[in-house]
């Protein structure tokens, strides 16, 4: 079995003195070896995370890149570079959010997927189907879709995350057998797009919490989780960690 992955994704949320009080938090537990851990934060804070966790196996990253890779006239834009030199070692590309709200589409994500790939960045692409899409029965369609990208990635080391949106801050979480039938699809189709050998790392993402964590990370098919809201608490995030170790 591989090492699971448990990424935290603090979004729009984080102070200083708030993030040195989770941290705080945190390091009073005992972190498993076994465990990939990661938080993702807001741009300002990437290096003060980096900085309180150096001492611990817990890596940083961000939660979306720009479109620019090389310095220059791109007000208000953070490059890959920029996240690197900054401490991140991970960034998510394509979340919902930015699908959704930043209007962020295949030929961007593929844009920073290069970009990220480029400074050395591990990232996370997020897929995943609206309720009207399931709904309507077109998830592994637009899961395909969304995947299609990676053909120009075949040799890249990267993670997918599977953040059904209907199920991302709602507290409705996909059923074990949904996530299970969805990854064996996208292993599937990723197979057949890349051709690659090794396996990509798949994530299940949406509600994720310390109740269900155990069920989820133990779905066949499912190599961790990223994690949204509770991992804003630091004793829920310890506990969906102890689960990935189960
Ligand atoms: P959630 O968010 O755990 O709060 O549902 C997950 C995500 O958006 O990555």
């Amino acid at each position: 079995m591989q090492t699971p992955w448990i990424i935290g994704n603090w979004k729009m949320n984080g102070r200083i003195d708030r993030n040195i009080a989770l941290i705080n938090a945190f390091k009073t537990f005992r972190l498993p070896e076994k465990v990939h851990i990661g938080i993702a934060s807001s741009y300002p804070y990437i290096h003060q995370l980096y900085t309180e966790l150096q001492e611990t196996s817990i890596w940083v990253g961000a939660e979306d890149c720009s479109q620019f890779y090389d310095d220059g006239a791109y007000t208000g834009e953070v490059s890959a570079n920029m996240l690197a030199d900054c401490g991140a070692k991970f960034v998510i590309i394509g979340h919902s959010e930015r699908r959704t709200y930043f209007s962020e589409n295949n030929d961007l994500l593929k844009i920073k997927l290069q970009n990220a790939l480029s400074a050395g960045l591990l990232p996370i692409f997020c897929v995943g189907e609206t309720l009207q899409e399931r709904e309507s029965g077109q998830e592994e369609k637009v899961i395909a879709s969304q995947l299609a990208i990676l053909r120009d990635f075949a040799d890249a080391s990267m993670i997918v995350a599977y953040e059904p949106v209907w199920a991302i801050g709602t507290g409705k979480v996909a059923e074990p057998e949904q996530i299970q039938a969805m990854h064996q699809f996208m292993n599937e189709e990723i197979l057949s797009i890349t051709g690659k050998r090794d396996k990509i790392p798949l994530l299940y993402g949406g509600s994720v919490n310390a109740d269900n964590a155990s069920i989820i990370l133990k779905t066949s098919c499912v190599d961790g989780a990223l994690v949204g809201g509770a991992s804003l608490k630091a004793d829920v995030f310890m506990r969906i960690i102890t689960a990935a170790t189960e």
